[in-house]
This record gives C-alpha cells, structure tokens and sequence, in this order.
C-alpha cells in the first residue's frame, strides 16, 4: 500500500454531521432509581436466599440424607446399569459403548484410576445434577434427587473396586 497524495480538488467543506445518537434522558431513570434499587435488591436477596436453600437446583444439602442401605444401594445400581454404564461402563472403570462420543473421555467411578474419594457426595451430586462441560449429561429432570443420591450410595459401596 503507497500513501494516496491528498487530492486538493476533493472539498471537505462542512464536515458531515456526526450522526451521534440523541442523549438519553437521564431525568426520568433518575427520579425512579430509588425504586430500581429496592427491586435489585429485593430480587438478589431472593436468589441468594433460594440458592442457600437449595429451591434453585444445585445440590439441596451437602451431605448425603439417604442412608446407604442395601435397598438404596440396589435402586442405585439398577439406575446406574439403565442411565451411567454406557459411558462410565458396566463395572464403571470406564470405557461404556458410548465412551466414544464425549469430548472428554468419561472417567472411571470406580477403579484404581478413579478419584472420586477426592469429592464430597454434596460434589458428585452436582456433578450429577447439572452435569459436566466434558460431555456428562445433566440428571435434573431425568432423575429425581433421591435416585441421584441412590446413585452415589452405590458407587461408594464399590470401595474403589
Ligand atoms: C454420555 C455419556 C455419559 C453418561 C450417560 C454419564 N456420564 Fe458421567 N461423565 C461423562 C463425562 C464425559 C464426564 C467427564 C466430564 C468432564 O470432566 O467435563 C463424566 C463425569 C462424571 C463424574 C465426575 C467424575 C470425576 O471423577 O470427577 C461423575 C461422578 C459422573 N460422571 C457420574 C455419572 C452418573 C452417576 C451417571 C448416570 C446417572 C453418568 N455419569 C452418566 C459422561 C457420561
């Protein structure tokens, strides 16, 4: 690219009028921001409040409210054989029929590979409740807490195995 000589027949009288927007009103928004920031207010308290108590999603308590029991841990593993094998596999150290289509490989539960030890059961329930951005579907509306619970009651009774 060379430098175009400035061409002097070319008039630049009257610059053209900048066509910025017209400005705003700042009269009205400021006679009703008072009541904006009550309603603001208002609204984040509520969300802060129905996360604490867990109504928006999320995990409800962070501790586990149903007991390992051989039921629970048998309605776990029927919901894991129907909804988790085919990606974690059938003896969950990875590698299900569908392990393939993730875009990161569906980990081991259980296993010497596994880490799951590492999280609280309040973190596998969210893991499991809303998903993860690897590829782990979200369970919310799929299964119900208590299944989810259920779920991890059973992949703690395989002790890593
Ligand atoms: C479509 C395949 C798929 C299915 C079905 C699936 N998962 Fe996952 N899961 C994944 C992937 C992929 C990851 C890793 C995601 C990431 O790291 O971003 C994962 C991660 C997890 C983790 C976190 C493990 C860790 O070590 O951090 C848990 C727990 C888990 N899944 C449990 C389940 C349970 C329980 C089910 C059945 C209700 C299930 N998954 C069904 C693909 C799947």
């Amino acid at each position: 690219m060379t430098d175009q000589p400035e061409d002097p027949t070319q008039a630049t009288d009257g610059a053209a009028p900048a066509d910025a927007p017209p400005p705003a009103a700042p009269a009205v928004l400021g006679a009703r921001r008072p009541v904006l920031i009550a309603v603001v207010v208002v609204v984040v308290l509520g969300v802060v409040i129905a996360l604490g108590t867990g109504i928006l999603g999320g995990a409800p308590t962070a501790t586990n409210p149903i007991s390992a029991t051989t039921d629970s841990i048998d309605r776990g593993a029927t919901t894991y054989a129907n909804s988790c094998a085919r990606c974690h596999g059938v003896d969950a150290h990875g590698g299900g029929v569908d392990s393939g289509t993730t875009s990161v490989p569906p980990p081991a539960l259980s296993g010497p590979s596994s880490h799951l030890t590492a999280h609280s059961d309040g973190d596998l329930f969210t893991f499991i409740h809303d998903g993860l951005p690897g590829g782990m579907p979200q369970w919310a509306g799929t299964l119900s807490d208590n299944q989810i619970w259920d779920v991890i009651n059973f992949l703690r009774s395989l002790k890593g195995s």
